[in-house]
């Protein structure tokens, strides 16, 4: 499958990397408003494009990889879906509801593929822990916490213009948080109401640089968020800890790669340890971008849905929007039936 990508910036690296190592994709175009930022894809043989209209109008292209500001999504996506191009998206998937409906409407309408990049989902921890919940090791689950505390200071921002900005929604919880957002509502399941609390805290970017929210699932669980962004002076935490009544699993460690705590109570010794064992001796797996492209290929295929679809991405963008409204509001916001209420 030949792929292009629009936004050749930070993002656009690791998509190009993950095409690269996949047998069946080939980096066919790029496409950017800068034309030094496709400098570096010369070298895969990748045409280069400043106007996404003539990028699109090219039959070698299947899919489009798009890494641009959440804020241009939506419309970069109706368009690629009218050309019939299959899409990767990334994270944020769009920046309200609204958009997101439609980036999933236009998609279906247009039968093309669809899916939101989550590369978290893909690592071998969250994958094992996952798969831990699925069977019901943990018995009931009471609650949950996350928690992101990092450093994006100024030098990260300054590198991109929309990064930190109010205008593009870009503070920690949209930028950092969603992320562990969506691992929450995988693990957890259907929030029925949230309730947080953001503020600028010590940072010096627009956007909210620190944040706490709290979820009520339908299960009965709660679950917690702590989030910021400017942790004195590098990047401190980033972890999800499940509590139920047969385990308490943490997942943690530099990048949230490792279990920093694994006590299940129906797992034989043998089978902790091979799980154990597992994530240690390779915490990244299969780099997330590749899983995820690898996948998109194999739902045309299969014709099948991918693995992570709009309708997950639209529930973790969702999730930030609730958080957001309830700050604003200082109240609870239901999400009954997926709506913001
Ligand atoms: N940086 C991160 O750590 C990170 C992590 C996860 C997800 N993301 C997501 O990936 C996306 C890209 O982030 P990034 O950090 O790579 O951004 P970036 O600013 O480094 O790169 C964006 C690129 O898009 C180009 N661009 C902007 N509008 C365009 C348009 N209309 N047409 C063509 N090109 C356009 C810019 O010139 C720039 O080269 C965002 O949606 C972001 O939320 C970023």
């Amino acid at each position: 499958m030949n792929f292009a990508i629009i936004g050749c910036g930070f993002k656009a690296r690791s998509h190009a990397a993950a095409i690269n190592r996949i047998p069946e994709a080939k980096l066919a175009a790029v496409c950017d408003l800068d034309e030094s930022a496709m400098e570096q894809y010369k070298e895969y043989g990748a045409k280069a494009y400043t106007n996404y209209n003539a990028l699109l109008a090219e039959d070698g292209v299947d899919a489009i990889c798009i890494c641009t500001p959440a804020s241009y999504h939506a419309v970069l996506v109706e368009q690629a879906a009218a050309a019939k191009k299959h899409i990767v998206l990334d994270q944020p998937m769009a920046l309200s509801l609204d958009e997101t409906e439609r980036i999933v409407e236009v998609c279906r309408e247009n039968d093309v593929k669809l899916t939101i990049v989550h590369p978290h989902r893909f690592r071998p921890v969250v994958m094992e822990l996952r798969k831990i919940i699925e069977a019901g090791m943990l018995g009931k689950i009471s609650h949950a916490s996350a928690r992101i505390n990092l450093n994006r200071n100024r030098d990260f921002c300054a590198e991109s213009l929309w990064r930190g900005a109010k205008l593009h929604e870009c503070g920690g919880l949209m930028g950092q948080a969603i992320d562990y957002s969506d691992l929450l509502l995988w693990f957890l399941g259907q929030p029925k109401q949230v309730f947080s609390m953001a503020a600028t805290g010590i940072s010096n970017l627009e956007g909210e640089g620190v944040a706490a929210g709290l979820i009520q699932f339908e299960s009965g669980a709660l679950g917690t968020i702590e989030m910021s962004t400017a942790v004195y002076y590098r990047n401190f935490e980033e972890s999800i800890t499940i509590f139920g009544e047969k385990g308490t699993v943490k997942i943690g460690g530099p990048n949230a790669l490792s279990f920093e705590h694994f006590d299940v109570r129906n797992l034989s010794e043998t089978e902790t340890e091979r799980i154990l064992e597992k994530v240690k001796s390779d915490p990244w797996g299969v780099p997330g971008h590749e899983q995820t492209i690898s996948d998109l290929i194999q739902s045309v295929k299969e014709n099948r849905e991918p693995l992570v679809t709009g309708e997950d991405g639209k529930r973790a963008l969702e999730l930030v929007l609730a958080f957001y409204k309830s700050a604003r509001n200082n109240s609870p916001i239901g999400m009954r039936r997926g709506v913001l209420v």
